[in-house]
């Protein structure tokens, strides 16, 4: 009985723990997201000539990102843009911008 109640404090507790992480990913994901939001407008949902960015699927917003940042794709402010993001900024904002509708 007693070791039942120890194991289930452990789980629980760590229940807790990955919900805690989950939370302060997705703070961080908002966070580094809000710097789009001037030229590509709020949640990425663009009111005039900046392409909309929201709903788009993770996978190609983190191809652009990547592409430039590494040149690949050409750009006027967005290779310079990209280039203060690390791989895993990178996909925590393309996991983040594919969720919002
Ligand atoms: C200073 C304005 C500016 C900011 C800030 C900005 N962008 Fe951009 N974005 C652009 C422009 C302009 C383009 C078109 C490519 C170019 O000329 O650089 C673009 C293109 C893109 C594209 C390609 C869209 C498509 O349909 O092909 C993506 C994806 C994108 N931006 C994501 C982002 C994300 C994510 C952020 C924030 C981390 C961001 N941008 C911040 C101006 C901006």
């Amino acid at each position: 009985m007693q070791r039942l109640l120890i194991l289930s404090l452990i789980l629980l507790s760590s229940f807790a723990y990955a919900v805690e992480v989950r939370a302060s990913e997705i703070t961080r994901a908002v966070m580094l997201s809000n710097s789009c939001a001037a030229c590509h407008g709020t949640d990425g949902n663009s009111p005039g000539a900046m392409p909309s960015i929201n709903g788009k699927s993770a996978q190609f917003i983190s191809r652009a990102l990547l592409d430039f940042r590494e040149g690949k794709r050409e750009a006027t402010v967005m290779g310079r843009h990209a280039a203060g993001y690390s791989d895993d900024e990178i996909a925590l904002i393309a996991d983040y911008f594919s969720t919002l509708p």
